[in-house]
């Protein structure tokens, strides 16, 4: 085995990091340097630097990323009304880089040669946080225990934690928990009866959104701000990324806005099925499409919509750190420009409508598209030729079918 000197790890204060933080030090025989990420979880994070204390590490870091992730990554992904295999929001899949970063410059930092994960082997979040770290450091070496130890099972695992006087909260003693990942962006349920794609997902799976029979029977009505393609405001008020996302995942969460029960395609390689809540990104999307109806021009948009998918999937597999992705994201930011104004919206019982929209930059013109008589310029006829000459090959072709 390769000699480590020191490793960075990032440890959410759980069982499983906690194990892995043991094993870490036991195998390797080095300083671990713990890091804790605030990425709006909703979790208290002071329990993780009592755990980590506990277990002899010298240097814990708990950093509050909130602000960093909404304005760097949730925000740009947005811009771009990014979307993996036409429904899935990433919330998992954009966090990954945010950590990964942090990871390599507190590595940078303490003078580490390795960080360390605890995603698995079967899933996309190690191939995310790894590709990230080769993109960014590659002198730094990843650690993956899930790949390297000879734990095979959950009795393996809480078996270790007894053997090393790891606590084992008692909720974790029976059959598996659910596969949780949680942020600001959203709430994403994996494992267990999920498993089963032919199986309904029990009601308790979800937790940051009501369900839609016990929604408010009043709709709310709510104004977002925009400038430049990022939200700015809610109902007048400005605010910061991370407080404007926490509260349209308040506003949304309320009214059962974006619940999403998905069989996804993982870049590993299998299909997996998962539940995800991403109330406050829901309602962002549907947003941002309605100010850029009016603000885009067409062939902008239309090429906009056609990168999406590409730009969505190079998040999805784990390539922000790539030139590919800074490529279309430099296309999405430009396309931004006038991007700015408000949009109206209906949060009823699931649902999040678009019901108006403004903007001092707007290309929409009544005058123009009015079906009364209108004071710009528009000559019918030529529409007439503009159907004949679109029509010419049309009309070669059906003659030449014999229609
Ligand atoms: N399948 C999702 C993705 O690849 C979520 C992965 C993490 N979620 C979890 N429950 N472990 O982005």
């Amino acid at each position: 085995m390769t000699k480590i000197e020191k490793i960075v790890l990032s440890y959410s204060g759980g069982l499983d990091t906690s194990i892995i933080l043991k094993w870490l030090q036991e195998t390797y025989g080095c300083e671990v340097v713990t890091f804790t990420a605030d990425l709006g979880q909703g979790e208290e994070l002071e329990p993780a630097r009592a755990k980590a204390e506990m277990a002899g590490v010298k240097d814990i870091r708990i950093v509050d990323l909130r602000e960093e992730f909404v304005s760097d990554f949730v925000f740009p992904m947005l811009r771009a009304n990014a979307l993996y295999e036409g429904q899935y929001l990433l919330g998992s899949s954009i966090a990954r880089p945010l950590i990964a970063k942090h990871l390599v410059g507190i590595a940078r930092e303490v003078g580490a040669d390795a960080v360390a994960h605890g995603a698995t082997g079967k899933g996309n979040d190690q191939i995310r946080f790894e590709l990230a770290v080769n993109a960014l450091d590659p002198s730094i070496k990843v650690i993956a225990p899930w790949r390297q130890w000879n734990i095979r099972s959950r009795m393996q695992l809480l078996e270790y934690a007894e053997k090393h006087n790891i606590p084992v909260p008692s909720d974790k003693r029976g059959e598996a928990p659910f596969s949780i990942d949680a942020n600001l962006l959203h709430t994403s349920t994996e494992g267990k009866s999920l498993e089963n794609p032919a199986e309904v997902a029990p009601d308790h799976v979800y937790q940051r959104t009501v369900d839609p029979l016990d929604a408010p029977d009043a709709p709310e009505i709510i104004t977002i701000g925009f400038e430049r393609g990022d939200p700015v405001s809610v109902n007048g008020k400005a605010m910061t990324p991370a407080a404007l996302l926490t509260e349209f995942n308040e506003l949304g969460g309320r009214h059962s806005v974006g619940r999403l029960d998905l069989v996804e395609n993982r870049f590993i390689g299998m299909k997996s099925r998962g539940i995800y809540e991403t109330p406050g990104g829901t309602i962002l999307l549907a947003a941002h499409r309605g100010i850029e109806s009016i603000t885009l021009d067409r062939a902008a948009a239309h090429l906009k919509d056609e990168i999406m998918p590409r730009y969505a999937e190079l998040i999805y597999n784990g390539f922000w750190f790539a030139p590919e992705r800074e490529m279309l994201q430099a296309l999405i930011d430009h396309s931004q420009a006038f991007v700015s104004g408000e949009v109206t919206l209906r949060l009823y019982k699931g649902s999040a409508s678009v019901i108006s929209r403004a903007s001092p930059c707007s290309l929409y013109s009544a005058d123009l598209v009015t079906f009364e008589e209108s004071a710009i310029a528009f000559d019918h006829h030529d529409a007439e030729g503009f159907i004949r000459l679109n029509g010419l090959r049309l009309r070669s072709w059906a003659a030449r079918n014999g229609r």
